[in-house]
C-alpha cells in the first residue's frame, strides 16, 4: 500500500495537536506497527530494487520528519501544561492571610506581645542577648563576685567552652551589662527572653522567661521606677487603680533593692488581680548599683538610673489563669487550642 497523504498537511495536522493523547492518536496512526507509514514500507517489496530504494529513502525521510514533528509538539504541549499550572498555582500575596484554624500563639508569646507593646508606648526599646552568657556578663559585672552566696541562689547551668567560663544565663540581667558596655545612656531598654536555673516542680521550670527593664540617664529616681511599674501592671492586667506594696529587698545589682506585691482576691477559685486582703510576689526591682555602672564603663557621678525584673510565665499564669507551670512546655495540642491566641488578636502588633 502507497503512502499517498500530503506530508505538509499531516505535519500541520501534528502541529495543530493540543493534547498527548490527540498527539498518540496521529502516531499510532501514521507510525505505530499497523500505522500507514510501517505499511507502505511493507508494501515496498513488490516493486522494482530501484523503485524500492528511491520510494524507501523517500518514506524514511517522512518517518523521520513525523517523528521529530511529533517529538517537537510533545515539548510544546509539556511547556503549555507548566505553564497553565503556574498560573493556576500563584499566589496572589496582596490577598489577606488563610489564617489556618490549627495553629495558635503561644500564651507566653502572647504575653511577651502584650508586654512589648505596653513598654513600647512608653518608649522603651527591646534588647536581647545570647542564652549562653559569659561568667563576667552574668555575675561578676553585676556585682556577684567569685563565691558570693548569690551564685548559690540561683542554681546555675555551667558550660563548658573553649576552657572560658560560660553559664546558660539565670537572668536577663547580663543583657543589662552587653547594652551599657555598648551604648552611652540615655538608655531605656526591656529585654524579654529565655533563662535558665536547675529547678524543676510546679512552679520551676529548667527553662523559663524572664522580661528584664533597665533606665540610664542623669535623673531617674526610685519614684519614677515606682511610678513605671504601676502603670505597666494596671495595663497588663487590666485593672484601675492596682493595690500594691513595695518590701525592701537584696540583689547585689541594685542598691536600694525592692520586691513589688500586688493585692489579688480568689474568685471561683480564680486569682483575680487589683485588690483584696492578700499579697503576690511579682518582681524584683531597685536602683542600678553605682558599682554596676562603673564596671561597665557608665560614670556613676553623672549617671544613675532603676532596673527591673520579672518572670513572664508568672504573669502569663495569672492573667490567663492557667496554674501548671509545666504546661506551658508541654507539646499538648489540645492545652494550645484553649490557652493560645489566634494570629487576629494580635493585629494591632507592628513588626513583631
Ligand atoms: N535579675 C533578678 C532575678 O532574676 C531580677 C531583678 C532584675 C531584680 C533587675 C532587680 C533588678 O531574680
Amino acid at each position: 500500500m502507497a503512502f499517498s497523504e500530503n506530508k505538509i498537511d499531516v505535519l500541520k495536522k501534528i502541529k495543530a495537536s493540543k493534547s498527548f493523547e490527540d498527539l498518540e492518536k496521529l502516531r499510532l496512526y501514521y507510525l505505530g506497527k499497523k500505522g500507514l507509514i510501517p505499511e507502505a514500507l511493507k508494501g515496498l517489496g513488490s516493486l522494482s530494487i530501484e523503485e524500492k530504494k528511491s520510494k524507501g529513502q523517500e518514506l524514511n525521510i517522512i518517518k523521520k520528519e513525523f517523528e521529530e514533528g511529533i517529538k517537537n509538539q510533545r515539548t510544546e504541549i509539556e511547556n503549555i501544561e507548566i505553564s497553565n499550572r503556574i498560573n493556576l498555582e500563584s499566589i496572589d500575596v496582596t490577598l489577606p492571610p488563610n489564617i489556618s484554624e490549627k495553629g495558635k500563639i503561644h500564651p507566653i508569646s502572647q504575653t511577651i506581645f502584650n508586654i512589648i507593646e505596653i513598654f513600647g508606648n512608653l518608649n522603651y526599646a527591646v534588647e536581647t542577648g545570647p542564652d549562653i552568657e559569659t561568667d563576667f556578663n552574668n555575675f561578676t559585672a553585676l556585682n556577684i563576685p567569685e563565691h558570693h552566696p548569690a551564685r548559690e541562689m540561683q542554681d546555675t547551668f555551667y558550660v563548658q567552652d573553649n576552657g572560658d567560663k560560660n553559664v546558660l544565663r539565670t537572668h536577663t540581667s547580663p543583657v543589662q551589662v552587653r547594652t551599657m558596655l555598648n551604648t552611652k545612656p540615655p538608655i531605656k531598654i526591656i529585654v524579654p527572653g529565655r533563662t535558665y536555673r536547675s529547678d524543676s516542680d510546679a512552679t520551676h521550670a529548667p527553662m523559663f522567661h524572664q522580661v528584664e527593664g533597665l533606665v540610664i540617664d542623669t535623673s531617674s529616681t526610685m519614684v519614677d521606677l515606682k511610678s513605671t511599674l504601676v502603670s505597666f501592671l494596671e495595663e497588663f492586667f487590666e485593672v484601675k487603680n492596682l493595690q500594691y506594696r513595695f518590701r525592701p529587698s537584696y540583689f547585689p545589682f541594685t542598691e536600694p533593692s525592692a520586691e513589688m506585691d500586688v493585692a489579688y482576691t480568689k474568685v471561683n477559685n480564680k486569682i483575680k488581680i487589683g485588690e483584696g486582703d492578700k499579697w503576690l510576689e511579682i518582681l524584683g526591682c531597685g536602683m542600678v548599683n553605682p558599682i554596676v555602672l562603673d564596671n561597665c564603663n557608665i560614670d556613676s557621678k553623672q549617671y544613675q538610673g532603676f532596673a527591673f525584673g520579672m518572670g513572664i510565665e508568672r504573669l502569663s499564669m495569672l492573667k490567663y489563669g492557667i496554674t501548671d507551670l509545666r504546661s506551658f512546655f508541654d507539646p499538648n495540642y489540645r492545652w494550645l487550642d484553649h490557652y493560645g491566641f489566634s494570629i487576629l488578636d494580635n493585629q494591632t502588633r507592628s513588626g513583631l
